[in-house]
């Protein structure tokens, strides 16, 4: 359960300056102010020993690019000391995220997230730390950084008293595992194009039925893979 002092989000990253970036504004902002959730960046490069302050080497086995270190890695996630919560790895190769991974998330007291650069990280501090690999998508980023953005987000924005009554009754995309139907507001008449005239009937039953409508037809057009299998 989330605690009364609000979901902790810790950041392991080289570029700690890249937080809370846009959820230091807005409505996550303004919750981050009111201690609702809190994030803490941790420079993993703090943790390595040596004179340079290395955190990466090349790819045992050859091949371009440089992977992060196992033992810098490890320090850092151990410098947290006893944690429940769970430690996901923002990479490309990770499970997707979707809305129910959220729900999943925001329920828990807070999260450890470890942003991946380079080529990657070394298999064994992944292994070792059992850190969940996530992907927001099958694109490859420069780095985790933006993806941690991009979880917390959708993480912070359902947390309890964070929208206010803006998210409750409402018809989100995959709230009920549909894309959203479309939505209108005034002017009745834009550029010769009308609101379809069952949203401005004030029949509820006709409005609903007609939201459904097209919530399934988006969906079966655009992301037919989210509609169940009728086997
Ligand atoms: N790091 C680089 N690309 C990423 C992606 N698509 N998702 C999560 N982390 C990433």
């Amino acid at each position: 359960m989330t605690s009364a002092s609000g979901f902790k989000a810790t950041v392991l990253t080289l570029y700690p300056d890249m937080f809370p970036g846009h959820l230091g504004a807005s409505l996550a902002g303004k919750a981050l102010e009111r201690g609702q959730w809190s994030i803490d960046a941790v420079q993993i490069r703090d943790f390595s020993e040596d004179k340079h302050r290395t955190v990466d080497d090349t790819p045992a086995g050859g091949g371009a690019g440089m992977v992060l270190k196992p033992d810098v890695l490890a320090r850092a996630i151990d410098s947290l000391g006893e944690d429940d919560r769970p430690r996901l790895l923002m990479s490309p190769r990770g499970k997707p995220l979707t809305q129910e991974k959220v729900r999943e998330l925001a329920a828990k007291d807070g999260v450890v997230i470890v942003c991946g650069r380079f080529e990657g990280v070394d298999q064994r501090v992944i292994d070792a730390r059992l850190l969940e690999e996530v992907s927001i998508g099958d694109y490859v980023l420069s780095g985790g950084e933006p993806a941690a953005l991009t979880l917390l987000d959708a993480v912070v924005r359902i947390l309890p008293g964070v929208m206010g009554n803006a998210l409750s009754g409402t018809h989100e995309s995959f709230e009920n595992g549909l894309l959203e139907h479309p939505q209108y507001t005034r002017p009745q008449v834009f550029e010769g194009r009308e609101i379809p005239p069952v949203l401005t009937s004030g029949n509820h039953g006709a409005i609903e039925k007609w939201r459904l409508e097209q919530a399934l037809r988006l969906t079966a057009r655009r992301r037919p893979d989210l509609l169940p299998k009728d086997d």
